[in-house]
């Protein structure tokens, strides 16, 4: 693997991602693992990531200069670039000179390794207030900006490298192409990982660890624990059974499409838990966010253990059962193994989680991948474009997107504008652009209209369209006039007691993409 050493920041992941975009395997690591252990993973190269400290503050991270001796390529990025500048005795100042933001970068050596083909003036994204002055010795000085003289070098014989900008962002833009130059020719590193192997890796693995015994899967609807499912079922078949709890909180269309499409798709052996009831009685009078989400998430629990244990009962000789299949992403583990501390913004919970005290060894195919990685392997196994492109849907369902109480007959009216919504989203052809769109019904409230020749006092639903890269930070979506005039137009005559369609236009941060 190509190691991403972690300075802070959200870098790390972005430069992985754009690692694997080049068909090259990465790993992040937290610059704090020492850099023997790091060389123990016999690494192809090492990334330096940027990050938010100064070389010179107190306490910022450090890094052994071993680590550029060991003969290991090695490309510092930005933060990353100025401990391999004052490691190796180049000079980086404090000059009070800031640059942040697009930039133009001043290629002094056309033909060096990262820079050849590309052109001599490039905008490039900086972020940063230290400046290095002069490179260290035998190093080449290859580009330079207005306020920094050395803003990239590299010495081809050590096979080190470093830019003081960043080249994952793409407001770089040959950012990509930089980063290749430094794999394919700096570390001659061949460009051969896909997500088939993958697969392939994942199917071995999965079949020595379960044997013969059985395995359990909650299937949300979602992309990643439809495309952990399949991938389970093409390595152990029948062994696996997906349990699919419909809590009557799903949009237009969604358990058919499980039910069907899923079950075509993949030949699984499928559970599904009509819940409705039960859920609807346990979130009766409540319309505190936070108590709706608990209690889903602790209904969601005690319906799942019961399939489980009518599971065993129904072929009680059969294997045990000792597995659970999550789908679990590489940002999920990132997440958790760093960081200390993160507010609790929101609970969230995953529907086809994994509840505390059930006694499971657990399976997790897609631990190591990004969720466009998982989108390609759930391509590969053959799963439908409307789940393996699905939009990203909350755990909880329709349940935090009615602000209000939730009732049967306020999630039928919220199904009709959600699928009118996503019809004509379709119908745009802005799946792609827009990250996901929620659609609230504002039940509290109630506002004065006119229909036909008559008064109204119906709901409002909002529309929250928004872009994003990985939901931690969103904006909200500029989307044609014309689409969002059809999209109001059919959702107050089409739904009964909506009489007012209004539009999010609200960033996160602020607000959350969800409502509640
Ligand atoms: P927020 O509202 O926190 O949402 O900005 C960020 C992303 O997470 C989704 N979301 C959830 N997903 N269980 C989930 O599986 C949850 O409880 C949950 N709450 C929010 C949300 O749709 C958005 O994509």
């Amino acid at each position: 693997a190509v190691l991403v050493v972690d300075f802070g920041a959200q870098y790390a992941q972005l430069i992985a991602r754009r690692v694997r975009e080049a068909r090259v395997y990465s790993e992040i690591v937290p610059s704090t693992m020492p850099v023997a252990e790091m060389l123990a993973k016999n690494p192809k190269a090492i990334i330096l990531s940027g990050g938010p400290s100064s070389v010179y503050e107190e306490g910022a991270p450090r890094l052994d200069r071993a680590l550029f001796e060991a003969g290991v390529p090695v490309f510092g990025m930005c933060y990353g670039f100025q401990l391999m500048a004052t490691a190796l005795g180049g000079t980086v100042d404090n000059t009070g000179a800031r640059e942040y933001g697009r930039t133009p970068l001043h290629v002094s050596k056309p033909g060096s390794t990262l820079f050849e083909g590309t052109p001599t003036e490039q905008p490039v994204w900086m972020s940063h207030g230290d400046a290095c002055s002069a490179a260290p010795e035998g190093f080449a000085v290859t580009a330079s900006t207005d306020v920094v003289p050395v803003a990239a070098f590299e010495n081809d014989e050590k096979k080190l490298y470093g830019v003081q900008y960043h080249p994952e962002v793409m407001h770089s833009t040959h950012g990509q192409q930089i980063l290749e130059h430094f794999l394919y020719r700096g570390a001659g590193i061949e460009p051969d990982w896909t997500t088939g192997n993958v697969i392939e890796e994942q199917i071995e693995a999965i079949r020595a660890q379960v044997g013969d015994r059985r395995a359990i899967c909650g299937l949300s609807g979602g992309v990643d624990s439809a495309v952990a499912a399949a991938l389970v079922q093409k390595a152990i078949g029948s062994q696996l059974t997906c349990v699919y709890v419909d809590h009557g909180l799903m949009r237009k269309g969604e358990t058919e499409q499980v039910e069907k499409d899923f079950v075509a798709a993949t030949g699984v052996q499928l559970k599904v838990v009509d819940a409705q009831d039960r859920f609807l009685a346990a979130l009766a009078g409540v319309s505190d966010p936070e108590e709706k989400r608990k209690i889903i998430g602790r209904e969601f629990i005690r319906v799942f253990e019961q399939a489980q244990a009518e599971i065993i009962a129904e072929a009680p000789n059969d294997q045990p059962v000792e597995f659970l299949v999550q789908g679990t992403l590489y940002p999920d583990v990132v997440e958790s193994g760093g960081g200390a501390g993160t507010a609790n913004i929101k609970s969230h919970h995953n529907v086809g989680g994994l509840p505390e005290d059930l006694e499971f060894q657990l399976i997790e195919p897609l631990r190591k991948l990004f969720k466009d990685e998982v989108r390609m392997v759930g391509q590969e196994l053959g799963l439908p474009d409307e789940i393996v492109q699905r939009q990203p849907f909350p755990g909880p369902g329709l349940g935090i997107r009615i602000v209000g109480e939730v009732t049967k007959e306020r999630l039928d009216l919220l199904r009709d504008a959600d699928a009118i919504a996503r019809e004509e989203l379709t119908a745009a052809g802005l799946d792609r652009d827009i990250w996901q769109c929620p659609v609230v019904l504002l039940a509290d409230v109630r506002s004065v209209g006119v229909q036909g020749d008559g008064r109204t006092y119906g709901h409002p639903i909002v529309l929250r369209p928004v872009s994003s890269e990985d939901a931690m930070t969103a904006d909200w979506t500029r989307m044609p006039y014309d689409v969002l005039a059809r999209i109001s137009t059919r959702i107050t005559n089409e739904v009964r007691d909506v009489n007012r369609v209004v539009l999010d236009v609200t960033s996160k941060p602020p607000g959350t993409i969800e409502w509640e």
